[in-house]
């Protein structure tokens, strides 16, 4: 039998990747649900000819790529992106968001910044009323102890995340630690966004929520 949630993801990724053109230069996200845009994308590669070309925001992302056939290139070759799809772990009703669960949102935060146009795709599960998730927050190893000491003073709860299948932290692709912070229910997401973002050490956190004009949200299943 299949699973309701894996279905809307399918069904989000393949709308997100039927919004591609040709000639395009797409951001490619990091996740399950983006992967089936990325599939999807594939398929059209061959099927229809298309001449497009992706940057990957991991390095998962970019070895999916290779396997669906979808040619790379670099924010240096293209600094600008007619779009960058991606998935999301929280949206609320103004489509700000958290996001890097999958500790791949440093990276997912410049490419869409790059982009024309941000589409997220989601399951309905991923919306909420508030954002409340703790907030992934990737930070040089360096500043780790002093990074820990002002999110507190921040008023959050900010736990190291440890690997799965490792001892010790997660090393993100850019070879910085991870931290997820609990704040609780986020009154003012952008706000938070810019007070995280000023702390020395801090490369960059999950909340989006200064890119909503350009955001187009697909909710998997609906219309
Ligand atoms: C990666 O770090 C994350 O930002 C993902 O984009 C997000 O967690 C959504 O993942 P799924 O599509 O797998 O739910």
């Amino acid at each position: 039998m299949s699973d309701p949630v894996v279905e809307a993801k399918r069904d989000a990724g393949i709308r997100a990747a039927d919004m591609v053109k040709d000639g395009m230069v797409v951001g490619l996200g990091t996740g399950s649900t983006v992967f089936f845009a990325m599939e999807r994308l594939g398929e059209r590669i061959r099927s229809e000819n298309l001449h497009i070309f992706g940057v990957p925001t991991s390095n998962q992302t970019a070895m999916r790529a290779e396997e669906y056939g979808i040619p790379l290139t670099t924010l240096t070759l293209h600094p600008k992106l007619d779009l960058a799809i991606d998935g999301a772990d929280q949206v609320d009703p103004k489509k700000r968001m958290i996001k890097g669960r999958g500790a791949a949102h440093l990276r997912e935060k410049v490419v869409a910044d790059a982009a024309n146009q941000f589409v997220v795709v989601i399951d309905a599960g991923k919306e909420v009323a508030g954002l409340d998730a703790a907030v992934p927050i990737e930070v040089l190893p360096f500043a780790y102890g002093s990074v820990v000491r002002r999110l507190q003073e921040l008023g959050g709860e900010p736990v190291m995340r440890n690997g799965v299948k490792k001892d010790g932290p997660v090393i993100s692709d850019n070879g910085n630690y991870v931290i997820d912070c609990a704040f609780g229910a986020v009154a003012d997401p952008a706000g938070l966004e810019t007070a995280i973002n000023a702390i020395p050490g801090v490369l960059g956190n999950g909340i989006f929520a200064r890119m909503t004009e350009k955001t187009v949200v697909i909710v998997g299943g609906r219309k």
